[in-house]
């Protein structure tokens, strides 16, 4: 099969693998962007607490039970509950040089993965967008409201997303990766992003609460939703928590 005859994302993996021949060796032509990001004008801020107690588990009965949960109840989760599963996702476990190093890793420490919550049930925390500003910990309050029925809309009328005590939403920066990996960088940000969202399905596992991994939805309307500008900055991936 010529190259020509392939689809599009038969074209990318061909024109994305690195052989003996071909590295694809990074230009560094464009600068390097800001690891991280945060919202100065945040209406709200909250402190997490990555030291805070999680109840034991084992991890390997987690890998068992782990399941995508659809049905959740009407109990909200704990500040403590959110605080785990945030930790699990995106914790800073060590600083290293240049480096905040995570729970899950990322290719190049480069972090192009943004976490960001549609919370629509956790106790003493607002309904709305909230940003993780993952250098201090904190969640950052982006948009008041209740995003139930535009998440569920920006879900493929997934109603789930909507019965959820919370949504995370991960965006990729383009930027982050591509400074260094180029076009293969695309590839590395999806893993980071599934990296991410498995911490996130075992740790819920581990407190004994439903999640459930969302790829299907509208693109844009995701990124509306969330106000990032669908070019530099991407919605990757969702997934619901919520009580069981
Ligand atoms: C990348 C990805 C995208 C997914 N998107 C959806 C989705 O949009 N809606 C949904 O209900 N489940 C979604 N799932 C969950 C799968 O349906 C589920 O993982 C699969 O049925 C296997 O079941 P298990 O997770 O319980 O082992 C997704 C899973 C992955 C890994």
């Amino acid at each position: 099969m010529k190259e020509s005859d392939l689809d599009i994302g038969r074209c990318y993996l061909q024109e994305t693998r690195y052989s003996r021949e071909d590295l694809g060796l990074p230009r560094r032509s464009f600068p390097r962007e800001n690891p991280f990001k945060d919202y100065p004008a945040a209406a709200r801020r909250v402190k997490l607490k990555p030291q805070a107690d999680k109840p034991p588990a084992n991890l390997w009965d987690c890998l068992a039970r782990r399941r995508s949960q659809r049905s959740y109840r009407d109990r909200p989760l704990t500040m403590a509950e959110l605080n785990s599963l945030v930790w699990a996702a995106q914790g800073v476990t060590q600083a290293s040089r240049y480096y905040l190093l995570r729970t899950a890793p990322s290719a190049g420490a480069l972090y192009p993965v943004e976490t960001y919550l549609a919370v629509h049930r956790v106790e003493g925390l607002e309904a709305g967008i909230w940003h993780l500003k993952v250098q201090n910990f904190e969640l950052e309050l982006l948009s008041p409201g209740d995003t139930r029925r535009p998440l569920v809309e920006a879900g493929l009328g997934q109603t789930f997303l909507g019965t959820a005590a919370v949504v995370f939403i991960w965006t990729g920066i383009l930027n982050r990766a591509m400074w260094k990996y180029r076009e293969r960088a695309i590839r590395y940000i999806f893993l980071d992003a599934g990296h991410i969202c498995q911490n996130l399905m075992l740790a819920a596992t581990a407190l004994g609460l439903g999640c459930c991994p969302v790829g299907a939805f509208f693109d844009e309307e995701v990124e509306r939703l969330l106000g990032v500008d669908g070019q530099e900055e991407v919605a990757l991936y969702l997934a619901s928590v919520g009580a069981m």
